[in-house]
């Protein structure tokens, strides 16, 4: 059993304004073995929270009420493959900014970090190191004497380097040469433990982490290649859904990352319906064209989506068809798949229609730009890209 370090107690629930945060507050959710952590400013009480899970969501906030906080940032290590975020419901629940590494594609996160960014939480702050090798884009975070270093190093061990573009050679720099370099007695906060252990240290994991003290990088890039482990049960399910902070949606709360065959009257007349989270991700991969085709005033009004093709389906005076239609989605789809954008998924669906007609392969995206009308007839409350935290701008 790994020794805990010794640390200077602190952040209790009610501890007086005068003692300084030493410590952060460690929660353990079982289904995955994940760690999440809160940190806050004593005197402020702003806190960030760091690799939240889903299913803990009620446990989160019951956490920040207790300790009379205030989350102002949401921070993710990378993407995760085991679970799902809850960055995008904190946000709006707890009126949080997301922040993620700018080399996981969480496109849904308001600050893209690099590599020595700082976030500020009261008069403290979390500065990010590019950690990359677990994942290409992985962080881990620094504050004060405490590392929080996500599947980069783990107790005695370290995150898997075989999907989400890992390298064991990557992993093996990222710390050896930035995690050691830090302070001895800098205190390690991993993001998983399958074994009961809470922390480490960077001294103690130098000195004693079978997977890198007194390897080599052959060594040690021989050992990762040679795991074969078996494939995270949720990956398929998880990664989609956290490159967008974990929002989810549909009717049964299932984020939906396949597209759905259109049903009714408009059976087979184009390939599925889709959630604008997976439209996003099949545009940011480059599998999809984006055509938003909403009237010129609509996008000037309402805002737009950076990188859509804007085409009419109709256009002002009149609404009356647009006759370079079809030819302008010809040119602009290429070989691939089209994913078609309007207010609220009418008009999208006719494109669609009619770009099945013209041999494409085109979807329908669910909801629109500003989703159905409310109560009081206002959109953008129930659904929509822009109401899914997705990227669009006015002018
Ligand atoms: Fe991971």
């Amino acid at each position: 059993m790994m020794e805990t370090p010794q640390i200077q107690p602190g952040a209790e629930p009610g501890a007086g304004a005068s003692r300084p945060p030493m410590k952060p507050i460690q929660l353990f959710d079982p289904a995955s073995s994940t760690y999440t952590y809160v940190l806050f400013d004593q005197v402020s009480r702003e806190a960030v929270i760091i690799d939240p899970v889903d299913e803990q969501i009620e446990r989160d906030l019951a956490t920040l009420r207790e300790y009379g906080l205030k989350l102002v940032w949401t921070v993710e290590t990378h993407a995760h493959a085991d679970h799902i975020t809850s960055a995008g419901r904190l946000a709006e629940l707890a009126g949080a900014k997301t922040a993620a590494p700018s080399g996981c594609g969480i496109g849904t996160a308001g600050i893209q970090l690099n590599d020595a960014d700082t976030l500020s939480f009261g008069a403290e702050q979390l500065k990010a190191l590019s950690t990359p090798g677990h994942t290409a884009g992985s962080m881990s975070f620094v504050w004060r004497q405490h590392v929080f270093t996500g599947d980069t190093l783990l107790i005695n061990g370290c995150g898997r380097t075989d999907f989400q573009s890992g390298s064991a050679e990557a992993l093996f720099r990222s710390i050896t040469q930035v995690l050691f370099s830090l302070p001895d007695d800098t205190i390690v906060w991993p993001g998983h433990d399958y074994q009961g252990r809470t922390c480490s240290s960077i001294g103690q994991e130098k000195a004693a982490n079978t997977r890198v003290a007194g390897k080599t990088q052959a060594e040690f890039v021989a050992l990762m290649n040679a795991l074969e482990l078996p494939r995270p049960r949720r990956i398929d399910e998880a990664v989609p859904a956290n490159l967008t902070s974990g929002l989810r949606h549909d009717a049964d709360g299932v984020l939906q990352m396949q597209p759905v065959p259109p049903g009714g009257a408009h059976q087979g007349t184009y390939a599925g319906d889709v959630s604008p989270e997976l439209a996003w991700q099949w545009v940011q991969a480059g599998e999809a064209v984006l055509v938003d085709v909403r009237t010129d005033a609509e996008r000037e009004w309402v805002g737009f989506v950076p990188g859509a093709l804007p085409l009419a389906w109709k256009q002002w005076p009149g609404m009356a068809m647009n006759p370079d239609f079809d030819a302008l989605l010809r040119a602009a789809s290429g070989s691939k798949k089209v994913v078609l954008l309007c207010r609220s998924g009418v008009r999208s669906i006719a494109a669609a229609k009619r770009a099945t007609e013209l041999g494409l392969e085109a979807y329908n995206i669910l909801e629109g730009f500003e989703g159905d009308p409310d109560a009081d007839a206002h959109r953008g409350q129930k659904g929509g890209w822009r109401f899914r935290g997705l990227p669009w701008r006015q002018n």
